[in-house]
């Protein structure tokens, strides 16, 4: 195990223990807890669905879950884990104020990249914890999640810091992406840009957001009665 990893795991267990509540969220994760519907189910030691606060204002998607998760059952507990709670504490957030999770549940092998058709599988399980946490704020970590919640082939380091309003399952969302705390860890440079972009949080969590606009219903065309006979209005 990495050093300091059973300290930060503790620390991610006191969140929440997701399969323990009664909740509609706890629901889905028994749900999300035998789910084959890819062939990451085959390699994994359990799915990693995802823990924190149930109505947590702030949402924080990665990428995959990696060894440490993987064994554990619990999302960042290696070292990008660490950091991660090291940036929560920088503005005054713990583990169980967030809810944190990743686009896939379970761990690819060696940790590669995910595949497309394996974050086609998963997405509904995201998009349903979305659904029941209902956040203000979607921070994405990394490339993957970003383009994935954004729907967008756009790289990390061009849109990093830049928040969004999106429009999820009726709500509107305020899509933040950041640098993944992985490639973080490594790079002087990018932990620095991290921690600033972080810092910007607390405004983003109190910002109101616009209620989304209702669809404009384009006016109703005179429709020559000869071309409603052919059937097509
Ligand atoms: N990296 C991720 O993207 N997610 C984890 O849970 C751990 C490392």
């Amino acid at each position: 195990m990495v050093p300091g990893a059973a300290a930060a795991a503790g620390a991610v267990a006191a969140a929440t223990d997701p399969l323990s509540q009664p909740t509609p969220l706890a629901e889905l994760a028994r749900e999300a807890s035998v789910c084959t519907r890819c062939r990451l189910a085959e390699g994994r030691t359990q799915v990693v669905f995802g823990n924190g606060h149930p109505d947590a204002d702030l949402m924080l998607v990665g990428e995959a879950p990696g060894f440490h998760e993987d064994k554990q059952g619990l999302p960042f507990v290696g070292q990008a884990g660490k950091l991660l709670d090291r940036l929560l504490e920088g503005i005054g957030l713990t583990r169980a104020d967030v809810y944190v999770c990743n686009t896939l549940k379970c761990r690819p092998p060696g940790n590669r990249d995910p595949m497309p058709d394996e974050k086609e599988a998963c997405e509904p399980w995201l998009f349903r914890q979305i659904a029941l946490i209902e956040p203000k704020v979607i921070a994405t970590l990394g490339n993957h999640a970003t383009k994935q919640l954004t729907g967008k082939d756009i790289g990390i380091t061009r849109v990093h810091g830049q928040e969004q309003q999106l429009t999820l399952g009726g709500r509107r969302i305020l899509l933040y992406p950041l640098y993944h705390p992985a490639a973080a860890l490594y790079t002087p440079a990018m932990l620095k840009v991290l921690e600033s972009d972080f810092a910007r949080l607390p405004e983003l969590l109190g910002r109101e957001l616009e209620a989304p606009s209702p669809i404009q219903l384009a006016p109703e065309p005179e429709v020559p009665a000869a071309v409603v006979q052919l059937g097509l209005f």
